[in-house]
């Protein structure tokens, strides 16, 4: 079992103070955390509801499986049943997660509904397998059984690095699902693929991709949250994760090299599509604007003496990244949130208030 040595990064509500809801000085880390995570509980009700308005679909009933078709070429056998291998551990991912962050209501529980996502996305991918005809039953009940006879752990000890590994894998995840799909709809650029038409494989890719966006943007919010508050920690946190990426138990699934290999070649996914498509693309919706910028920006803020003692943050962290847009995003994040609980009444009751960091400055330094 895994316990968390930041508390700050999953401190319950119940545990922190109330403290005033219009801050005269700075922000507490304890004030931070409430906010944090206030907001994460009315991100989840907001996208539980959402969830199931706009994407309950069923892994059996929602496609028509006999129509799939039975003559994929191998590559596409083997992007397949790789995607299903890495989604065969949905049941490890959300354990472990929803045990790192036991202690939030708001996390915890949308770990649960993610990990009922992320069950159907291995249980069509398995379908996908089996109506294709390219592997038998039997093949397929003991593949399972050998992927099921390795364990997933989190690949980072902390809650920070553990949510911002997640948007980064959400994005590179919808992303394969997104080029398989082309390819099934007949477009791929490679010679070897482009007599694939696959138009219910197609539909499976698509609908996948669709939940791994919402799931992407979840943490993406919870990401922008942390970095509003605690620019320097999440920062760290985004080169960590980004010094090392590999796809969630590509260290467990079976002949990996193999997959990674084809789904290189068929134009799915390779690290140019990492780069330019995930890296790029979180660092756009976050505010950096490159890996560069953000090594130099945390170099600097390690050259200068720090300030932890009284709870401020480093002068040089707000030069590395666009705080504003972080600021506006968070802003209309409550705005989201706030509507909702409006529609529901709990405006009325406990509203989910939006309360700036007054060290963020107000003016840019080099401005
Ligand atoms: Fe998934
Ligand atoms: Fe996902």
């Amino acid at each position: 079992m895994y316990d968390s040595k930041t508390v700050t990064d999953i401190m319950p509500p119940s545990a922190i103070p109330l403290g005033r809801r219009q801050p005269a000085g700075l922000l507490s880390n304890a004030e931070k955390d409430r906010l944090i995570e206030r907001a994460f509980l009315g991100l989840y009700r907001w996208y539980t509801a959402r969830s199931q308005e706009t994407r309950n679909w069923n892994p059996d009933k929602s496609f028509d499986w006999r129509k799939l078709a039975q003559d994929w070429p191998s590559e596409i056998t083997t992007a397949v049943q790789g995607f299903f291998a890495v989604e065969q551990y949905a049941p490890d991912y959300t354990s472990e997660l929803v045990n790192l962050v036991r202690r939030s209501h708001g996390r915890s529980h949308f770990q649960l509904r993610w990990g009922s996502e992320e069950e159907k996305h291995a249980d069509a991918w398995e379908n996908a397998v089996l109506f294709s005809r390219q592997r038998s039953p039997q093949w397929i009940a003991e593949y399972k059984e050998r992927l099921r006879s390795q364990q997933w752990t989190l690949p980072f000890p902390d809650a920070i690095t553990n949510l911002v590994y997640t948007v980064f894998q959400e994005r590179a995840t919808q992303l394969n699902y997104l080029n398989l799909m082309k390819i099934a709809q007949g477009k791929s650029d490679r010679p070897h693929l482009a007599d694939v038409k696959d138009p219910v494989l197609a539909q499976v890719a698509q609908v996948i991709a669709v939940d791994e966006a919402a799931h992407y943007n979840f943490f993406l919010e919870g990401v922008r949250l942390y970095l509003y508050y605690y620019p320097q920690r999440t920062l760290e946190a985004i080169k960590t994760v980004i010094s090392g990426f590999a796809m969630p138990s590509s260290h467990l699934v079976p002949d990996w090299d193999k997959f990674a290999e084809t789904v290189y070649r068929a134009g799915i996914y390779g690290p140019r599509d990492f780069s330019r498509d995930v890296m790029q693309v979180v660092f756009r919706q976050l505010g950096i604007e490159g890996r560069k910028q953000l090594e130099d920006g945390i170099k600097r803020t390690r050259e200068v003496p720090t300030f932890d003692n009284d709870g401020t943050q480093q002068t040089a962290i707000w030069n590395s990244f666009d705080y504003g847009l972080v600021e506006g995003d968070v802003k209309r994040l409550h705005a989201k949130i706030e509507k909702f609980e409006t529609e529901v009444g709990f405006s009325e009751l406990d509203p989910t208030e939006f309360v700036e960091n007054p060290e963020v400055p107000t003016k840019r330094r080099d401005d």
